[in-house]
């Protein structure tokens, strides 16, 4: 394992990255080269940025690949898109299983083709028992969607009304076997979330930065998450200070 940068060395590493991989488009246009070129060079930047995140610590990696409203885009967009994840899954699968990556798919598999749930099923088995970091692929996943999915399921479970509480939602959840984000990035100079994570960033650091997501490299890393530990961190709270929970009302 690589040596930990020493301005990572200094402070707290986030147990959970949540990415918002943006930019590749403009990234593309940039050099006058089709959209495809940029998403093609997102996979790259996504390969190494998780093989850097699991040399610096972090247990999950979560990045949002294609959202429940990119289907808003040209077919041919969408379909080099859904290509491009075979070619990725058929590249890059065993590199990624060699060096401990175990890889969950989160999202709406049912209006993916057959082939698209297959490789994800491949990929989620092969590399089940790999545990030096977890990567999540969002795809075709939304915020909204993540919530009504889990309120269905927990209806389906016939969870009475009164027991469905936050803990008892968010085992429903398509990241229940992960924290919530510590770090929520957003590539690509945008500032907004997109209808990722909207349940589970409830607390995350936001950070924005405006490199586009293929030129996303271990320099662009390691800025964030230098900004990360200087974040302080409250959850609602005062830092250094008891709780009041006494005074609460049952
Ligand atoms: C993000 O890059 C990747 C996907 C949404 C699949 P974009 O394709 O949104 O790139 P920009 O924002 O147009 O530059
Ligand atoms: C968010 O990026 C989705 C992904 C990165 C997969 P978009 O490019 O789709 O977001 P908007 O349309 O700029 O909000
Ligand atoms: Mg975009």
């Amino acid at each position: 394992m690589s040596a930990l940068s020493p301005v990572n060395a200094k402070g707290p590493v986030p147990r959970h990255v949540a990415i918002v991989m943006d930019g590749n488009g403009r990234w593309a246009k940039k050099r006058f080269m089709p959209r495809f070129f940029g998403h093609k060079a997102g996979v790259d930047a996504l390969v190494k940025t998780v093989l850097s995140c699991a040399d610096r610590g972090i247990e999950h990696l979560t990045v949002f690949a294609f959202s429940s409203e990119n289907w808003k885009r040209p077919t041919e967009e969408v379909s080099g898109l859904m290509g491009l994840v075979l070619v990725a899954v058929a590249k890059y699968l065993t590199k990624l299983a060699d060096r401990g990556v175990r890889i969950r798919i989160v999202g709406d598999r049912s209006q993916v083709s057959d082939k698209l749930r297959a490789a994800w099923e491949h990929a989620e088995s092969i590399t089940r028992d790999n545990t030096r970091i977890t990567l999540s692929v969002a795809f075709n996943y939304g915020g909204r969607w993540d919530v009504v999915q889990a309120c269905r399921q927990a209806i389906r479970d016939g969870v009475a009304t009164d027991d469905l509480d936050e803990a008892t939602l968010n085992r429903y959840m398509a990241l229940s076997y992960a924290p919530d984000p510590d770090l929520f990035i957003r590539t690509g100079g945008e500032v907004r979330m997109s209808n990722f994570l909207l349940w589970q960033a409830a607390y995350s650091e936001l950070v924005f930065t405006e490199c586009l997501w293929p030129e996303f490299d271990d320099a662009a890393l390691d800025a964030v998450l230098a900004e990360y530990a200087r974040r302080d961190r409250r959850f609602g709270g005062v830092k250094d200070a008891p709780p009041a929970q006494a005074l609460r009302q049952a």
